[in-house]
């Protein structure tokens, strides 16, 4: 039996949180069920996907140079550099803060295993690796909540894993994505679990070996409500 899953709780102070699993297995579907509780509960998000899959529930923008216009609290970037949308991100923080410094900012990237960089494929450039650490990094202490999808974990850097309060496992296949993971959590037993979930299931890191699907989730308002979702 699957269990619904909290993925929007603001009794916590803003962190990283990163997705992990094998194509189809649900990731985007997490993040999406996410965007929907931020946008019903008028959060200011930024997101970054380059497969155009938020269509549908955001406003999306192939590149920007400036927040747009009247847009309503979220929006999303398709096609652009890393450096630009943290550029973005960075402009849009401060708009948020400034009208209420105890507000947060949702970054949100889909797919950080292929981000691309001014000098490269996340895959290639160490700069762009670096990049993405040094976001995770400087968000926690700006109030930027920062959520990440990846499929080949073995591309991103150890400091990313190391920022992040939760992994959210998905099954994982290759053995390679494997050893990362492993080396991530620590846990063969864990590694097992993962091994053995079905698709649109799974685990939360480091919490306890509780199974989740990856369309059950539930709000928590600021520590103290429980609403169903
Ligand atoms: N809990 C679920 N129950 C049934 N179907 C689901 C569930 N979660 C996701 N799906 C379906 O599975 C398909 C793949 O899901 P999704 O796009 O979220 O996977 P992904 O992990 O992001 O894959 P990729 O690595 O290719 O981006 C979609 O058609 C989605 O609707
Ligand atoms: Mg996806």
């Amino acid at each position: 039996m699957s269990k619904d899953i909290t993925l929007y709780d603001k009794s916590i102070d803003p962190t990283n949180y990163t997705i992990v699993g094998d194509k189809g297995m649900g990731k985007t579907t997490l993040i999406k069920n996410l965007l929907k509780i931020l946008i019903r509960n008028n959060e200011a998000v930024i997101a970054y996907d380059r497969l155009f899959q938020f269509e549908d529930i955001l406003p999306c923008y192939d590149f920007v140079n400036v927040v747009p216009d009247g847009v309503n609290r979220q929006f999303c970037i398709r096609q652009d550099t890393v450096e630009n949308f943290m550029a973005i991100a960075e402009e849009y923080r401060k708009q948020v803060l400034k009208e209420n410094p105890k507000d947060r900012l949702y970054v949100i990237i889909d797919e950080i295993d292929t981000v691309y960089g001014t000098h490269g494929p996340i895959t290639n450039d160490p700069l762009t690796k670096k990049l993405l650490v040094d976001m995770v990094d400087y968000s926690r202490h700006k109030r930027i909540e920062t959520w990440g999808c990846v499929r080949r974990p073995q591309r991103v850097w150890m400091n990313y894993y190391e920022q992040s309060e939760r992994i959210f496992l998905f099954h994982v296949s290759g053995g390679l994505a494997r050893e990362k993971l492993l080396q991530t959590i620590g846990s063969k037993e864990m590694m097992r679990a993962v091994s053995r979930l079905k698709p649109h299931k799974f685990l939360v890191y480091p919490d306890e070996i509780d199974i989740y699907d990856s369309f059950g989730t539930k709000t928590l308002d600021l520590g103290t409500q429980e609403n169903e979702e």
